[in-house]
């Protein structure tokens, strides 16, 4: 049995859409999922879909062991960035190494780093007038978005495409290549 721990910051749908895409699979589950934010609807989601889902301030997850040494505990054989907007701790790291995998709404290493996350990221694609975008699935390393990259996908932009439609682009990218690569990932 392969368990997973994904964290998460706001809506949650890759986190809906991992849980769905592994829901038949009896080797893999869902340890739990983390959150920052209080708010966040990723909490509504996990209660709908009767996955454990606990929050974690920023103290516990920055300046101390606490949540690393939770999440130890569960023993995950890989953790999942879905939507997670802080950066990952040097402690982290160096417990998982070749362990923490992020998706990011862009082609790195373009349109990476701090405060590129969700619509930045999109509003900037369109700002610069891009013909292409797409996702980038990497391991996770001490520096934001900057760890070795397993998995890229691209669509074309084109001109009348709003940020919103980047970001429905994106977003579809996400839901066909994210859980497949997880699912390669664990059965290697
Ligand atoms: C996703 O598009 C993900 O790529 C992005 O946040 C969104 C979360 O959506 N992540 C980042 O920007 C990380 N830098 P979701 O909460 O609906 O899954």
């Amino acid at each position: 049995m392969k368990r997973i721990v994904l964290l998460a910051s706001g809506s949650g749908s890759n986190v809906e859409n991992i849980a769905n895409y592994f829901k038949d699979n009896s080797l893999v589950t869902i340890a739990s999922v983390f959150t920052n934010k209080r708010d966040a609807k990723v909490i509504d989601r996990c209660n709908r879909l009767n996955i454990n889902c606990l929050f974690f301030n920023r103290e516990s997850f920055s300046k101390s062991d606490c949540l690393l040494n939770i999440i130890k505990s569960m023993d995950p054989d890989l953790i999942i960035l879905a939507g997670f907007l802080l950066k990952i701790p040097k402690n982290f790291v160096t417990a998982f190494p070749k362990k923490i995998v992020n998706i990011h709404p862009a082609l790195l290493p373009k349109y990476g780093g701090k405060g590129m996350y969700g619509m930045h990221v999109h509003n900037a694609v369109k700002n610069n007038n891009e013909a292409e975008t797409g996702i980038t699935i990497h391991y996770v390393n001490e520096n934001y978005d900057e760890g070795a990259i397993i998995h890229q996908a691209k669509a074309s932009v084109f001109k009348e495409d709003t940020p919103e439609h980047i970001a429905e682009k994106v977003h579809a990218l996400e839901y066909e290549h994210f859980p497949k690569v997880i699912d390669q990932i664990l059965s290697n």
